[in-house]
């Protein structure tokens, strides 16, 4: 597991919270239908590169990639980023249903350890959990590692129900306020950015709900609420489990979710 990287995408049991998370979401069906939209449009040439930046278990940009898969380019080179070891296990696997046309290469480091050979005409970076004062270093060193009419698209939630959950109750667990990293803030950046850099930013969104199984399985309802949290239950004060599963009581067990997309693309000057 790379240093930056948190217990949430280890395996606990046989799989990760995250991937619990991801069993009662229609978030990565619906979001993958809105980036595969965009990657329609960005994968318009053989021999392109393309780097995702913590790519999980690869089945967000599988999905996307295969409602593509109509367009029968000849090339693309893929590079997968993707620092925990257990999430890899299962990338190496969803890797190898990626369509005919991707050349896949998975590289196990974080971003920050991350030297590239050759710049990229897309990076993805979707879902990533960096902390905010370092995204303007961030994103601009994402911008420097694409070629000079490249694209940068991040994935990012907008102010959902999951926000406010997370916002909510971590706030209450650090006893300090928290907010989650929403789309708006990276626009934020991305816009100030755009003063000093060839850059256009344009955005977009993807609604999308999650269904808690309350009724059949407090178990996994206990491991999403973890994924959010990044704590485990069994270290929260015994209020703040009472408020969490009254607030999930009163959304009848569903939140909804609206992931934003910000398209920074170069523009040459
Ligand atoms: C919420 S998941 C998102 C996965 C995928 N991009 C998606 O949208 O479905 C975040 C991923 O970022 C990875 N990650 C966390 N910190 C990272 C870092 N510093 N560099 C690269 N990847 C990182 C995690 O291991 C995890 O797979």
């Amino acid at each position: 597991m790379g240093k930056d990287v948190g217990f949430e995408y280890l395996d606990k049991q046989e799989e990760s919270v995250f991937e619990t998370f991801l069993k009662y979401t229609s978030e990565k069906e619906k979001s993958s239908a809105v980036l595969a939209n965009l990657l329609r449009k960005l994968l318009n040439r053989d021999n392109l590169n393309l780097l995702d930046i913590g790519s999980g278990n690869g089945e967000y940009l599988r999905l996307s990639l295969n409602k593509i898969r109509a367009r029968r380019l000849k090339r693309v080179s893929i590079t997968l980023l993707e620092p925990s070891k257990d999430l890899i296990k299962r990338l190496r696997l969803i890797a190898k249903q990626f369509p005919p046309y991707a050349e896949v290469e998975i590289n196990p480091s974080t971003f920050d350890d991350f030297v590239p050979s050759n710049s990229f005409d897309v990076i993805l970076v979707s879902h990533l959990p960096f902390a905010r004062d370092v995204l303007p270093r961030i994103y601009k060193r994402m911008l420097d590692m694409l070629n000079s009419d490249g694209c940068l698209v991040v994935v990012l939630r907008k102010n959902d129900d999951i926000h406010e959950f997370r916002s909510t109750f971590k706030s209450r667990l650090m006893k300090e306020s928290y907010h989650s990293l929403t789309i708006d803030s990276a626009l934020d950046i991305f816009y100030e950015l755009a003063k000093t850099r060839s850059i256009e930013v344009s955005t977009c969104s993807a609604n999308s709900e999650l269904h808690l199984p309350i009724a059949g399985n407090m178990r996994d309802v206990i491991s999403i609420v973890e994924f959010f949290l990044n704590k485990r239950w069994g270290e929260y004060p015994k209020d703040i489990q009472e408020d969490i599963l009254s607030y999930i009581e009163r959304k009848k067990g569903i939140l909804l979710q609206t992931d934003g997309f910000a398209l920074v693309r170069k523009t040459q000057v």
